[in-house]
């Protein structure tokens, strides 16, 4: 495995996140271990992509979140189905998109910084195993480009799971 990331923050973004996939993929391709693989990820996009907090939330039980990998300021470590957007992601199996988190009902706000996130969920036997969530501190800042390469990488995750 290399250990380093071959990453050209100048590219735009389509072409960053077509050169992060497979790294991160091949990142996490020779261990089993999923915290150490989550880990890995979170670490890996937190460098390339400077997102301002990235991390993992792990289903623990029917109707609950807890804080997993992540890089960041500190977080809220455990979130209730239904509730933010990572409890909205977790009971809908879906990603959620959010270009406002004052406008979310229920946002969470770990951190007043967060104005925008994207949430993202990775299935295990058609369930919810966990959620990838990505903040950021301005308005809008994920798009359609953003969902459709992380929906990607949410696939290779599922693969490990
Ligand atoms: N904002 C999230 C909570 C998690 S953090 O911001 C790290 C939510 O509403 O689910």
């Amino acid at each position: 495995m290399t250990e380093t990331l071959n990453f050209d923050n100048s590219a735009d973004k389509t072409s960053q996140y077509q050169q992060l996939l497979p790294q991160l993929e091949a990142l996490i391709s020779g261990e089993d271990d999923l915290i150490a693989n989550l880990a890995n990820i979170a670490a890996a996009l937190k460098q390339s992509m400077n997102f301002f907090w990235v991390g993992f939330y792990l289903v623990k039980s029917e109707d609950m979140l807890v804080l997993g990998p992540f890089q960041g300021p500190i977080a809220c470590t455990r979130i209730p189905k239904g509730r933010g957007v990572c409890g909205a992601a977790f009971e809908q199996g879906q990603t959620i998109l959010v270009p406002d988190v004052d406008a979310f009902p229920g946002h969470i706000a770990c951190s007043s910084d967060s104005k925008s996130e994207i949430v993202l969920p990775a299935f295990k036997d058609g369930k919810v195993a966990l959620v990838l969530d990505v903040d950021s501190d301005q308005l809008n800042d994920f798009d359609n480009t953003d969902q459709h390469y992380l929906e990607q990488l949410m696939e290779i995750i599922s693969r490990k799971l």
